[in-house]
């Protein structure tokens, strides 16, 4: 019996194949869970529908998470599908590509709001819109990096939106909580996809990881994925509000 039998869940943040949310998405179809897949456009749209073809319990909601109107009507409708929601999935960031290298100083004030209210503020939108249709002990997830807490050169004001969304993650935890919803944050490793390959240096920080994390490897999109199973289940009840890193063990590193 899978882990998510019978529960309905929305996963925001498919690209491609390489997603982390494909991945997340992909394993809990396979726990039993029956899920809306979120996507930015109509691109998108076209690139999951291929990913779920010939799969029952799936189905697809275009939104984008910056477009309130967007967001009420996504809520309707998953409402009208689903009536309650047992968990969310929030695996969106976005940054100006020329935010993400050279020096964080040089960051403008457009460029810092594009990044905080899209890999940041979107995920309180989020679960703001989501709220009523929360069924009790649902679930709620983000994906976080490292780079919240140390400077990586080039994540730069990515790494101040991932601060802002571990401590949104917080605070949500706690104005969630009375009704038995919890609100956690995945903290994966480096792994190739198209949101990081945008950070100049990626490769690089891929090395270093490489070498240096105590596993010798970086982590996997699938061990990202399996983590999350666990906080989407009810295996982690009694775990909010907290940041969890699947990263190989890079994190606990000084040097
Ligand atoms: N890949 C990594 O190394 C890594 C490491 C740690 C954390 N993360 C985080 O994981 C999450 C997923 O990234 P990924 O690596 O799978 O890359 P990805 O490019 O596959 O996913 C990013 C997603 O964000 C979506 N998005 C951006 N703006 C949006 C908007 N306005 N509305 C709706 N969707 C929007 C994109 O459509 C895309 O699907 C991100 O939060 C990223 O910061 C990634």
């Amino acid at each position: 019996m899978g882990l998510l039998e019978g529960k309905r869940g929305v996963v925001f943040g498919v690209a491609n194949q390489r997603s982390i949310a494909w991945a997340v998405a992909d394993l809990a179809a396979q726990h039993g869970a029956t899920i809306a897949i979120g996507v930015q456009n109509e691109r998108m749209a076209e690139t999951a529908a291929k990913l779920i073809e010939g799969r029952s319990g799936f189905q697809l909601v275009q939104v984008d998470l910056n477009d309130d109107e967007q967001l009420t009507a996504c809520a309707e409708t998953l409402k009208r599908q689903f009536g309650a929601l047992d968990f969310a999935v929030h695996s969106v960031a976005y940054a100006l590509r020329e935010d993400l290298a050279g020096r964080f100083i040089e960051t403008s004030r457009e460029g810092f709001k594009v990044a905080l209210e899209t890999s940041a503020y979107t995920f309180v939108a989020m679960a703001k819109a989501l709220e009523e249709i929360f069924a009790e002990d649902a679930s709620v997830i983000t994906m976080t990096y490292l780079g919240s807490q140390r400077v990586l050169p080039g994540y730069n004001v990515m790494g101040v939106a991932k601060a802002a969304l571990e401590a949104a993650t917080r605070y949500l935890a706690h104005d969630l909580g009375d009704r038995g919803i919890r609100v956690n944050a995945v903290s994966p490793g480096p792994i190739n996809t198209v949101a990081a390959r945008g950070i100049r240096g990626f490769t690089q920080i891929l090395d270093v990881v490489s070498q240096r994390t105590p596993l010798k490897r970086p982590a996997e999109q699938a061990e990202v994925a399996n983590t999350s199973l666990y906080l989407l289940s009810d295996l982690s009840r009694g775990v909010t509000g907290q940041t969890i890193y699947v990263d190989s063990g890079y994190s606990v590193m000084g040097l």
